[in-house]
């Protein structure tokens, strides 16, 4: 049994699925590893720590689809690429079902086995494979960094014989993962947070990390049995507006996160709240691109709207590749490890198990 991946196109993705590390844990399963020569090079891992750790290595990535049982990724592969995958084999990644109903149909009607790993359920037993909150603690955290990179002022308060600088005042917009570690960078750098979320259950969590928690005056709370926000309602989101708008006023930057799976991300903040803000103010959309939390936000993108700098990026874990590469790995390992019958040494399509059962796609 060998398992196996391929480049991404990395001008949209320079995440990795195998690393050095994770080949060991592979092999001690009874896997046979191959890449595709270069691999890991752009972030540094050059083949031979790969042939250390015990992976075959073949020059032509079609050779490793065709070879492989098991094929992981980050992305969905292209229309060649799927026309190399043969019945019988799975292909694991995160694969937007949402957006590429197409190429997915196509797989399943060659009887090729499809698993998203955005799909597995937010369950204990699946914590170590939970690729959304390894990614979003990253993304969470890096885009404070940006954004604070791109404020021209100082975030911690410093008094100094020449005058005391002020504390930066920065709101979080959306306290699930991501947002909880951008409360967390946020606060040990120095600044002054405030967070909302329309599940009240956050406002504990926001606390406890030295946060001020904004509550929208007699909201219910918005959140579903799995966890994630509902989509807010008329008068849940005009109270949110009146709130926001007069805290916005003396915020310096926002950290976007608010996102409701599978439907485009709610704009929260509109046209008339970026115009009352200080110039200078810099807002960083996580939500990019699920069409932005705010009203200008494009991809890839500094919008400056009378100088405030709204920033969102297609992709940020681009940016720290190789952190965010080991713990995609591991997650992918985790979730291979459960699927993989060990005794009879192949995959396992046990329907009763919810892990399996919610990230297959038929
Ligand atoms: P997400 O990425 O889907 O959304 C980000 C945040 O935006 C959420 O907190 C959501 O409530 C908030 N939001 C949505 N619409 C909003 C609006 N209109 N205004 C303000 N905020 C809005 O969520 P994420 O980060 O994936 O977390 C979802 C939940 O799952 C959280 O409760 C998290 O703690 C939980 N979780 C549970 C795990 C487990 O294994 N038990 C693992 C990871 C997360």
């Amino acid at each position: 049994m060998r398992i196996g991946s391929i480049f991404e196109n990395q001008n949209l993705e320079k995440r990795i699925a195998i690393t050095p590390e994770i080949v060991k844990k592979y092999i001690s399963l009874g896997l046979e590893v191959c890449l595709v020569e270069n691999y890991g090079l752009h972030l540094g891992i050059k083949d031979e720590h790969f042939i250390e750790a015990g992976v075959k290595i073949l020059k032509d990535e079609m050779e490793v689809l065709n070879s492989s049982d098991m094929i992981v990724q980050l992305s969905m592969l292209s229309e060649e690429q799927i026309s190399n995958i043969k019945e019988n084999q799975t292909l694991i990644g995160v694969l937007n079902p949402y957006n590429n109903k197409e190429k997915l149909e196509k797989l399943s009607n060659n009887k090729i086995n499809i698993f998203s790993l955005e799909l597995l359920p937010r369950i204990t037993r699946a914590q170590s494979m939970d690729i959304l909150s390894s990614q979003a603690n990253l993304a969470g955290y890096k885009a404070v960094i940006e954004s604070f990179a791109n404020f021209e002022k100082a975030i911690p308060m410093m008094m100094t014989a020449a005058g005391t600088v002020p504390a930066a005042k920065v709101l979080v917009v959306g306290a699930g993962v991501a947002g909880l570690q951008a409360i967390a960078t946020a606060k040990r750098m120095g600044a002054i947070v405030f967070a909302t979320d329309v599940r009240m259950a956050s406002k504990e969590q926001v606390e406890s990390l030295g946060g001020k928690f904004l509550t929208v005056e007699g909201s219910e709370n918005l959140e579903t049995e799995g966890g994630y926000a509902k989509e807010a309602s008329d008068d849940f989101k005009k109270k949110q507006e009146e709130l926001l708008s007069e805290t916005l006023k003396k915020i310096d930057i926002v950290i976007c996160t608010a996102l409701i799976p599978g439907k485009k991300a709610p704009v929260i903040i509109k046209q008339n709240m970026i115009e009352n803000m200080q110039a200078g103010s810099v807002i960083y959309d996580l939500a990019a691109i699920q069409g932005g939390n705010t009203a200008f936000t494009e991809v890839d993108k500094i919008i400056n709207r009378n100088g405030v700098k709204i920033m969102g990026e297609s992709n940020i874990l681009n940016k720290l590749p190789v952190s965010a590469s080991n713990l995609y790995a591991k997650n992918m390992f985790n979730f291979v490890d459960n699927l993989f019958d060990k005794e009879n040494k192949k995959i396992n399509i046990n329907l009763e198990d919810e892990i399996i059962e919610k990230t297959i796609i038929k």
